[in-house]
């Protein structure tokens, strides 16, 4: 896969040489560039930003700057162009799932008073897959961090980036809909709290019916809207029990 970011901050994704998207980059599983937008500015202060049409509080990038800069760094038709903004819909698992298909993921970070509105509009009408997504309710200074958020929730998802695959079965927010049951590991005993007897007792049966109902437990108590979210189907009939 091939991922972009567009920034005016290129410092700010410094953060994509570490870990898994490191290690994914140095083997060839992921292709990453950061580009500075300033770059496509022509002026001799690099300018990227006016003020607002209709008057108003603080700067919005210019369609101009941002137009040069997508043309160039947008591949091709499998090309998805992510807007990170706090008034789009929520990034979630399943959109992480679906961007992972995609051939080139660009995303166009936003600052100031965000990106001017002809810009998604006019790669949306050329035939770009245009995505304009917030990662919570919550405003940020810019898109950046959360196209940190975004890149590492897809990256972990590529064939041969997570070592062992069996890790991403049974996380929280995949199939079942449900929060990941509480783990433990050695010692046994740590400041007089016990590790759960049913861990230790070798039974795989029992093992897996308490995980699945310590994660239908936690879900009710944390996060009862992706309860009330399961489909009927979902539950057996043991869960009803719980
Ligand atoms: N830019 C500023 N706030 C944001 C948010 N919550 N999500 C995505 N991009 C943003």
């Amino acid at each position: 896969m091939r991922i972009d970011v567009v920034t005016i901050f290129p410092e700010y994704l410094a953060a994509l040489d570490l870990s898994l998207v490191g290690k994914a980059r140095t083997s060839g599983l992921l292709d990453l560039q950061v580009h500075d937008l300033r770059t496509w500015a022509t002026d001799r202060h690099r300018t990227v930003d006016d003020t607002p049409a209709g008057g108003g509080a603080g700067m919005v990038m210019r369609p101009d700057v941002w137009g040069a800069a997508l043309d160039e760094v947008i591949q091709g038709p499998g090309t998805v162009l992510v807007v990170p903004t706090p008034s789009g819909p929520t990034f979630t698992q399943e959109t992480a799932h679906a961007w992972a298909e995609a051939d080139q993921l660009v995303f166009a970070c936003g600052r100031y008073e965000g990106i001017d509105a002809r810009v998604a509009e006019h790669y949306r009408a050329a035939g770009v897959q245009v995505r304009e997504v917030s990662i919570g309710d919550y405003v940020l200074n810019g898109g950046e961090v959360a196209a940190l958020v975004m890149t590492e929730a897809v990256v972990r998802l590529l064939p041969g980036v997570i070592g062992n695959p069996a890790s991403l079965v049974e996380e929280s927010h995949g199939e079942a809909g449900l929060l990941e049951y509480p783990v433990f590991t050695r010692p046994v005993t740590w400041r007089e709290l016990d590790v759960p007897d049913v861990l230790m007792s070798g039974h795989h049966g029992k093992i897996a019916r308490w995980r699945r109902d310590q994660a239908l437990a936690r879900t009710a108590a944390r996060r009862p809207d992706l309860v009330a979210a399961l489909e009927p189907t979902a539950l057996d009939k043991d869960d009803r029990a719980t």
